[in-house]
Formats: structure tokens, C-alpha cells, sequence
């Protein structure tokens, strides 16, 4: 070990496990490629305001969690600790909703950073794969996003994972509501901190998770009794839409997402099997953010799902992906000669498409054949100085164990051939 360790709250993906979050990014981004999202990709930092603006002043994510600094240039900045504010300011500055076709729909894979006090499945850096469709008011495109996301995790073969859906109405309906609110928090018993909060944030004190706060809750008023006849007109398709495509969800009338920026839907995927960060995934609806960070109106609706408790999900349900072995050939030389004509095989092994390794530095039979198990290699190519003379190497079926001499000549087309069975 070096005197470094990885930073408190990250950690670092190794083979063979990093295959896994490569493959569960692969999952999750599938379904969004198959449905007309085009890839985005925006700087891992950006101006600080745009997330005071974005996520919002109230929320804990800018208050407390967020990496801002100031550079040698005097500008000051923060890395992401989320990804919509940035996808939309990128789809701004490149003018894409003027094309002419929206929604502009966009799909990203990246790393956040949130200065949390880490614990399992809470990271200060971790990974998210997410969506954004900007610029249309339509419930279909919100139930689009949640049926992917759905079809993401059961491609994984995860089931464990529920969807919680609630409206978190409009600048219409929201306010009076939110007024209400911060009448029958201010009749209760609460600490300085969570006073403070009624003032800034009052539907966050929905979600305190202590329960002499949730006692006191009890017969608060529920945004779902305030929602305006066109929030829940479009609440109301948005579920038919969901029903209608066989994806099951329940209606969380207590629903708070951490960030300001939502209207009207918001939608949360918890799995049962992670304890207390049990979220792997959450979105909905921001109308009003395009106009927040400087944009014309446009409504638009997304997601992120966090990578890093996808992957835990999984274990948590005991799924192993099924994943190809890295290497399909592992190739073994037995002195100087053969190196020359190994090494030569696996290069034209590989410029054909197959996956092939090299056993280097001149290794014994024994080692190297350790090396050729490990890789996970369908076939292994032995060669030594009689091999060769007879112009031929031993080739072995690592599943079978049988092995066979093979014509040097032969040996790319017949593993091609074998490959492809
Ligand atoms: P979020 O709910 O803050 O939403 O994050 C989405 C997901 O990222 C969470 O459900 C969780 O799986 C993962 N995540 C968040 N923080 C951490 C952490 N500290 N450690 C590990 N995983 C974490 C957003 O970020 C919104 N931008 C989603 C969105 C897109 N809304 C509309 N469009």
C-alpha cells in the first residue's frame, strides 16, 4: 500500500468488480438509446451560481454538501453534485431547443460529488446515469422516463425496487399551498433548526425521518388536496399511462425530492434491500428551471439513477450479472521463438475482434497457465521450440480440458470458428 488512500467517502472500482458498474451503466443507458436520447456529456464543474440557482439557496445540497471553490483566476466554481442544471445550461448554450424538434431528449453517465458524511450507499463521489427531455409539457414523456427507468433495473433482473409517484403541483396551486403548510408547522413543537426550515424550505419538514416530528405530522395538509384542476388532469394521465404500460407504482402523497427545482411530477425508485439510502434512483418534473437559470420557458422531466446503489441493489438480491470473460484466448509461449510467433498470433487474433491476452514476462508453463485460468479464456494456445518445429501449437479448451495440435497457420480462422458457435 502507498501512504494515499483513496479520499474519506469515495472509492475506487476494480477489476473484477468494476466490470459490473460498467455493465450496469450499459443497462441503464440501453433502454434511453433505444428511445431517441442522444448523448450529453458537460464539464464535471461549472459556475457555483448555476446550481444556487438551479437546485436552490434552501437546499441542503447547496447549503451544505456542495465542493465550490474559487480558482487562481478568481472564478468561482463547484463540481456537479447533480446533473440536470448542467445538461440544461449545455442545451441552452448550444441552442439545441431552437432545432426545431422537441423535446430534446439527452441521456448522460458521470461522476457527482457531494460533500455528505458518508456511509453505505452514500458517497461524497459517486456515479449516476441519467435523462432529461426538455422542452414539452406532455404526462406521456414523463410516463416514457419512468418506464425506461423500469425496464432499466428488470434488464438487470433486479424486482426488490418500488416506484413511489407523487405532483408536487405548479406555481399555481404550490404557493397556496405552501402557505397552509407553514400555518400548521408553526403551530408544532419543533427545534430552532426546523423552524428555520419552514420559512425556506416547509415541504422539506415533511420528510424529517425522527419520529416525535412524524408524530406531530399527523394531519398536516397534503399538497395532493391543493393541487389546481390542470395539475391534476395531468397527474391523473400521467398514472393511467404507467397503469396502461403494466408498470406498478405507488402514490406517495409524501413525497420531497432534495432539490428545489420540480413541479408537478416527482417520482422516487427505493429498493427494500439497502437500508436506510434506499433510493437508487429519482426525478420528475422542472418546468421552471430553464426560466430560473436565465432560459425561455420550457417545461421539460427527467431522472438519474445512482450507479454506485444500483450495484448494491444487485448485491443485495443476490444477482450476479452475467458477464462475457474480458478474454476469449490466452496465449502461453515456451521460449524466445515462440514468443515471436504468439505474440504475432494475438495481434492478428485481436485485429480480427477477438479477445485475446499475452503471457509476459517470461513465465514457467506453470505460472503462466495460473495467468490463462484467471483470465477466464475459452481456449489457451501452447506453444514450445517442438511445437513449433513440427509448425504447430497445442491448443487448449479450457471448459473441456481436451487439447489438440493445431497448424500455426490455422489457428486464427479455427478460433474465429470456434467462437462463433
Ligand atoms: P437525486 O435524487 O439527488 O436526483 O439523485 C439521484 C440518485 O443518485 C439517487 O437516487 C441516488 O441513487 C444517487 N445518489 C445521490 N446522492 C448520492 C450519494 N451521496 N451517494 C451515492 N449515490 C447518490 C438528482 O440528482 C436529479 N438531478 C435527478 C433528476 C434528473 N431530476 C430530474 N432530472
Amino acid at each position: 500500500m502507498s501512504t494515499f488512500k483513496a479520499p474519506k467517502g469515495t472509492y475506487d472500482l476494480l477489476p473484477p468488480d468494476s466490470a459490473t458498474y460498467l455493465a450496469v451503466r450499459d443497462a441503464i443507458a440501453a433502454p434511453l438509446r433505444n428511445s431517441g436520447y442522444g448523448y450529453v456529456e458537460t464539464p464535471g464543474f461549472e459556475n457555483v451560481e448555476l446550481f444556487a440557482r438551479g437546485v436552490g439557496e434552501s437546499t441542503d445540497i447547496v447549503t451544505k454538501e456542495m465542493y465550490a471553490f474559487e480558482t487562481k483566476g478568481g472564478d468561482r466554481l463547484a463540481l456537479r453534485p447533480e446533473g440536470t442544471a448542467s445538461v440544461l445550461r449545455a442545451a441552452l448554450e448550444g441552442s439545441l431547443h431552437k432545432a426545431g424538434n422537441l423535446p430534446v431528449k439527452l441521456w448522460y453517465s458521470g461522476s457527482y460529488y457531494r460533500y455528505e458524511r458518508p456511509q453505505k450507499g452514500r458517497y461524497r463521489h459517486f456515479s449516476q446515469v441519467g435523462a432529461e427531455a426538455i422542452g414539452a409539457e406532455d404526462p406521456a414523456l414523463d410516463a416514457e422516463l419512468i418506464i425506461l427507468a423500469d425496464q432499466a433495473y428488470r434488464s438487470l433482473g433486479l424486482k426488490e425496487f418500488r416506484i413511489l409517484l407523487n405532483s408536487l403541483g405548479d406555481k399555481e396551486c404550490r404557493p397556496v399551498y405552501r402557505a397552509a403548510l407553514q400555518d400548521f408547522l408553526r403551530g408544532l413543537d419543533l427545534d430552532e433548526d426546523t423552524r428555520r426550515r419552514i420559512d425556506i424550505n416547509p415541504l422539506r419538514v415533511l420528510d424529517d425521518k425522527r419520529a416525535e416530528v412524524q408524530k406531530q405530522l399527523v394531519g398536516a395538509p397534503m399538497l395532493r388536496d391543493y393541487l389546481c384542476d390542470a395539475c391534476k388532469e395531468y397527474h391523473e394521465q400521467v398514472r393511467a399511462i404507467l397503469t396502461a404500460a403494466g408498470v406498478a407504482y405507488e402514490d406517495d402523497p409524501k413525497l420531497v425530492r432534495g432539490l428545489d427545482y420540480y413541479t408537478r411530477t416527482t417520482f422516487e425508485f427505493v429498493h427494500d434491500g439497502l437500508g436506510s439510502q434506499s433510493a437508487v434512483g429519482g426525478g420528475g418534473r422542472y418546468d421552471g428551471l430553464s426560466e430560473m437559470i436565465g432560459g425561455p420557458a420550457l417545461p421539460s422531466v427527467g431522472w438519474a439513477l445512482g450507479v454506485d446503489r444500483t450495484v448494491l441493489a444487485l448485491e443485495a438480491e443476490g444477482i450476479t450479472l452475467d458477464l462475457p470473460a474480458a478474454t476469449s484466448v490466452f496465449a502461453v509461449p515456451l521460449g524466445e521463438e515462440a514468443r515471436r510467433v504468439l505474440f504475432a498470433k494475438v495481434t492478428e487474433l485481436r485485429r480480427a475482434g477477438i479477445a485475446a491476452d499475452f503471457s509476459y514476462g517470461g513465465k514457467g508453463l506453470k505460472g503462466a497457465m495460473k495467468n490463462a485460468n484467471r483470465s477466464g479464456a475459452r481456449y489457451t494456445v501452447v506453444a514450445g521450440e517442438r511445437d513449433l518445429a513440427e509448425g504447430v501449437v497445442q491448443l487448449k479448451d479450457m471448459e473441456s480440458g481436451e487439447q489438440e495440435a493445431l497448424a500455426v497457420d490455422e489457428v486464427v480462422t479455427v478460433l474465429k470458428g470456434r467462437l462463433a458457435e
